[in-house]
């Protein structure tokens, strides 16, 4: 079959390398794609959001399925788009509908759903210009740390959590005042949750559900979670205290209640269910929903599914999901992303890649490199990730370092410290 991929991150470039290994696989088309992607397939110039333009190209080549990377195109409704439209609606799109992909683009949204299906959460309000009176009189009530979020995308940087009450008052008139733009006109607080966080994955057709390897992904820019956040600095799977007793809270009290929620509400979902979870003293939390892989630990997770994932896909299109199966490889898995020097601030663009070719026992995804005059160059501030193999999180680190060290571009930077939190092996 032809498979049209859209997006072009570290994400794309590992669900391209699992596609493209499926022996159901005639072509794989990524549209835009990046660096690494056109090794696994072709890359096509539609952004993923020009929805006539996928129309034309999936209309002229025969493309079979359209698989959906980032949040952008489901939260514009590229599902809807398709189904809507008689010449693409036997075309499956998997990702969720505009409505299901609310569960990422409205944190309002998404709470409000979690508290009718009694999914474990933290205690929020939301308020919008007109109420910050009573959003003042929230805050009073809630113990510092202080946590605001915009209620729509706002490029990750939409949440923010702040030690003092009167600086989170006057975040709070930032945040309706425009900060993020229309993404802030309803604003979130929350209670504070303590705990460590890791990422659970799930593919569902709407009525059954698989659950991918576990991850955790480090998005601080330092050495032991300090500084910045960023879009992701590596990832580890799986994660020791996701352990199969956690695992069954998880499943029992978030993905059987989000399943069953969609469902009851008619909220039309197949796709991936990215469930952003925090670990109160053993018991799951829900920090937030995405509907789409996370990145990087896509590029991770990808490592440890021995299944065929377009068997998995066709699953979700067909809603056969649950003939289908699952296997997970044993072996752990690390990624170390390498980053423009200066990120995730400023940072300087078009500097040659070099040592790609000297990468053993690994594999290097590119988020941000682009091909320029038949030269390798970087196009982002996450630029390659490196991704590997090992009987445990200490093997599988090391061979990734191994491999960071050949790889070379002006100013590189990484961290050395990916999953060591959780412990030595
Ligand atoms: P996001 O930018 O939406 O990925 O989330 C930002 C980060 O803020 C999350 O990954 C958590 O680390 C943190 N966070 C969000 N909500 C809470 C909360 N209620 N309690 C503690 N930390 C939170
Ligand atoms: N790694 C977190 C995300 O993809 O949002």
């Amino acid at each position: 079959m032809k498979i049209l991929l859209l997006g072009s991150g570290g994400r794309e470039h590992a669900l391209a390398w699992k596609i493209a290994q499926s022996p159901k696989v005639e072509k794989l088309f990524i549209a835009p794609g990046n660096g690494g992607t056109l090794t696994v397939g072709e890359n096509v110039q539609i952004a993923a959001t020009d929805f006539p333009a996928l129309k034309s190209f999936v209309l002229e080549k025969g493309v079979d399925m359209v698989v959906v990377g980032p949040e952008d195109p489901l939260v514009k409704g590229v599902y809807d788009f398709f189904e809507s439209d008689p010449e693409l609606t036997s075309i499956p799109v998997i990702g969720p509908s505009k409505e299901g992909a609310k569960l990422e683009g409205s944190k309002d949204f998404a709470k409000a759903f979690m508290l009718r299906h009694g999914i474990p959460t933290a205690r929020y309000k939301s308020f919008t210009a007109d109420t910050l009176e009573d959003a003042y009189a929230f805050l009073e009530e809630l113990e510092a740390p202080y946590v605001l979020k915009a209620d729509g995308l706002a490029a990750g940087k939409g949440v923010l959590i702040l030690s003092d009450i009167e600086e989170a008052k006057q975040e709070l008139r930032n945040i309706v005042g425009g900060k993020f733009g229309s993404a802030g006109a309803t604003v979130l607080i929350e209670e504070f949750l303590s705990g460590i966080e890791c990422s659970v994955f799930v593919l569902t057709d709407g009525d059954s559900y698989k659950i991918l390897p576990v991850a955790k992904d480090y998005k601080r820019i330092g050495e032991g979670d300090t500084g910045l956040n960023t879009g992701g600095m590596g990832a580890v799977s799986p994660v020791p205290f996701a352990d199969a007793t956690f695992m069954k809270k998880v499943e029992e009290r978030i993905v059987i209640p989000t399943v069953e929620g969609l469902k009851k509400e008619n909220i039309c979902y197949k796709g991936f269910i990215f469930l952003g979870l925090i670990n109160v003293k053993n018991e799951p939390m829900v920090i937030e929903y995405n509907v789409r892989m996370g990145d990087p630990e896509t590029e991770a997770v990808m490592l440890r599914i021995k299944s065929d994932l377009v068997e998995l896909f066709e699953g979700v299109a067909t809603g056969t999901l649950s003939s289908k199966s699952l296997e997970e490889d044993e072996r752990a898995a690390v990624t170390v992303m390498m980053v423009s020097g200066g990120y995730p601030e400023e940072y300087e663009k078009g500097k040659e890649i070099t040592g790609l070719d000297q990468v053993e026992g690994s594999i290097a995804f590119h988020a941000g490199t682009k091909m320029e005059n038949g030269k390798l160059v970087t196009s982002g501030g996450r630029v390659i990730s490196v991704s590997s193999y090992g009987k445990d999180r200490a093997e599988a680190l090391a061979q990734s370092f191994k491999n960071v060290q050949k790889i070379n571009f002006d100013g590189k930077y990484f961290r050395s410290d990916i999953g060591k939190d959780l412990g030595a092996l």
